[in-house]
């Protein structure tokens, strides 16, 4: 299994941030995209890019009600190396593992890698299976921009898909049956089960927001202090504001983990801060409460500073409830493996909207994601392949 993995190790190394930045249709994510191909190929899967830019290598001939199981292969700026590639891996393998057993399924059966999962270039998460599914907005895609300016319809074409034809697409919908993603795990639920895999019960319900804070730019010595519209003033309240509302609310989470103030010279005060604050919550009710908290409080410290603030919704996603049939169904196919909720989004939260879809989780050690120390042992990625496989195999049968 890490075996596997390895083969990607070079992909993407962002040795300045640490671990890996791959981001949807970039030179990394290109690579990795070909990686995929050629491995599915080489085991017999026939492999085509939908009108979106998702991949899908087919186990047999492509047909309705089919079992999809995959992931996504992008990653956030600086990210480790088991969030999306393992479920890619694992699926692989689970494939492998299947025609070891002398088995082949009884129904279509695809292994799919989705695009931009992570919203790391174009700023939406799980952009793929959003434009599958037909929740967002095919023209406000094609306008999504990544940080040089590049807009997704550029980029899409430049990987040599038609711009024009991205958005819902009723015929991959149609054929899909059942959706499986595999997946580390980004916490430390399992390791506190004492269980190497277990099953999603649930996603909080979570989305992002991008606060653009403008005063006047000017002089850092210059300029007296009463004279100031300093957006970066707002922008830092915004910053404790988010950690305060957070607070208040029972299991809700707020992080800026992003403020680009423009121009950003350290003698300079900025004329626009940009700020992107991810809030999640148990459920809407509660995750609207905390970021209308934080969009009052950076308001008045917008205006205490002479500053405008427009707030951009970039995504946002209810609570996701997996089906409770086919989780039921995984763990007793596993003899009994734990349900636990997460806390992070995946495109298995997407699609939970238009098919039965679950999730395995493999116990990650460190529970760090999104950052270089995440990890999982190459024994639990292990049981991982096999458990995957034993659900697809169950499913397919
Ligand atoms: C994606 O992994 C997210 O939950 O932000
Ligand atoms: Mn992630
Ligand atoms: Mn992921
Ligand atoms: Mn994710």
């Amino acid at each position: 299994m890490t075996g596997s993995l390895d083969a990607l190790a070079g992909v993407g190394a962002d040795p300045r941030r640490g671990g890996y930045s791959r981001h949807g249709f970039d030179r990394a994510d290109l690579e990795l995209r070909e990686w995929f191909t050629e491995q599915a190929t080489r085991r017999g899967l026939d492999v085509h890019t939908d009108r979106n830019g998702n991949l899908w290598a087919w186990w047999g001939a492509p047909g309705p009600d089919a079992v999809v199981t995959g992931s996504h292969l992008d990653s956030v700026p600086g990210g480790g190396a088991f969030d999306g590639p393992l479920g890619v891996v694992s699926a692989l393998e689970a494939v492998d593992l299947m025609r070891a057993n002398g088995f082949t399924p009884g129904r279509p059966f695809a292994v799919v890698v989705f695009a931009e999962e992570e919203g790391g270039r174009f700023g939406v998460p799980c952009l793929g299976s959003r434009l599958l599914a037909g929740t967002i907005d095919p023209d406000a895609a094609r306008r999504l921009t990544d940080p040089d300016g590049v807009t997704l319809a550029e980029a899409v074409a430049a990987a040599g898909l038609d711009p024009a034809r991205l958005g819902r697409d009723e015929q991959a919908l149609g054929r899909l049956g059942r959706f499986v993603e595999l997946h580390v795990e980004q916490g430390k639920g399992l390791v506190d089960l004492a269980a190497p895999v277990g099953v999603a019960s649930s996603i909080l319900a979570h989305g992002r927001w991008r606060f653009r804070f403008t005063g006047e730019g000017n002089h850092a010595g210059a300029t007296p202090i009463g004279d100031r519209r300093d957006p970066m003033l707002p922008a830092a309240a915004l910053v404790g504001a988010a950690r305060r509302a957070a607070r208040a609310v029972d299991g809700a989470r707020a992080t800026v983990g992003r403020l680009v103030p423009n121009p950003g010279g350290s003698n300079v005060i900025a004329s626009t801060v940009d700020v992107w604050l991810d809030a999640r919550a148990a459920d809407t009710p509660r995750a609207r409460a905390v970021v209308d908290e934080i969009t009052a409080l950076a308001t008045t410290a917008a205006a205490d500073e002479g500053c405008e603030v427009t707030v951009t919704e970039e995504s946002y996603g209810d609570t996701v409830y997996f089906d409770p049939a086919l989780r039921d169904r995984l763990a007793g196919a596993l003899g009994g493996v734990p349900a636990l909720p997460t806390g992070a989004g995946h495109d298995a939260g997407i699609l939970a909207g238009a098919v039965p879809t679950a999730m395995l989780f493999v116990r990650n050690p460190t529970g760090v994601s999104h950052a270089p120390a995440e990890h999982a042992e190459p024994r639990d990625c292990a049981a991982g392949v096999t458990a995957l496989a034993t659900v697809l195999t169950d499913l397919t049968a």
